[in-house]
């Protein structure tokens, strides 16, 4: 009698220890689904070690600003103002993810131009989000979006 007791007791603290682990990994994946990196682990390294090498003037960033708002499309998902667009009651977020909002410091923060540009080449996979370059968009001018993007932080 007493060893059922032991044996429900040591159950019960299992199970509220599993629910404790489970509910900590929710919180951690909830959070990390939406800052996390989009490029592949193992493409991470290099796609963060890549470096513009541009000289990023006036003129520079401002070429980039065209692109995002004419040929390149970026506004008609991202909007003119960086924010993402607006988009009806019955979009499913959950299954797929909203246009990055590029005013969104913790964003900002976490993203290195390495990674941004390797989003621009590959896409961010399973997503809206498709591949620009080299289909629409040179090299020189993925740079020139990357610096531009950065124009939104704090607008
Ligand atoms: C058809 C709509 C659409 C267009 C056009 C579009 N995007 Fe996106 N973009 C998205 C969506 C949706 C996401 C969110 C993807 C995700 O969360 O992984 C996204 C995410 C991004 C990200 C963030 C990826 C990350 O690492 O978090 C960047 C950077 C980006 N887009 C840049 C651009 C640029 C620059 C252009 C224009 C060349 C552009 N996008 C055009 C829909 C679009």
């Amino acid at each position: 009698m007493n060893q059922h007791i032991l044996n429900v007791k040591r159950r019960t603290s299992l199970v509220t220890v599993f629910t404790l682990i489970l509910s900590v990994q929710l919180g951690f994946i909830a959070y990390s689904g939406e800052l996390k990196s989009r490029v592949p682990p193992d493409q991470l390294q290099e796609a963060q070690s890549l470096k513009n090498p541009y000289s990023v003037t006036k003129e520079f960033v401002d070429k980039g600003r065209i692109l995002y708002e004419g040929r390149a499309f970026c506004s008609v998902c991202h909007g003119r103002d960086g924010q993402g667009l607006p988009v009806g009651p019955d979009y499913d977020s959950s299954s797929q993810p909203l246009p990055t909002n590029f005013t969104d410091g913790a964003w900002q923060t976490a993203r290195s131009d390495g990674e941004i540009f390797w989003i621009l080449k590959n896409g961010s996979h399973g997503t809206d989000m498709a591949a620009f370059m080299p289909q629409y968009v040179s090299e020189k001018e993925a740079w020139q979006l990357v610096t531009y993007l950065r124009s939104f932080q704090g607008a």
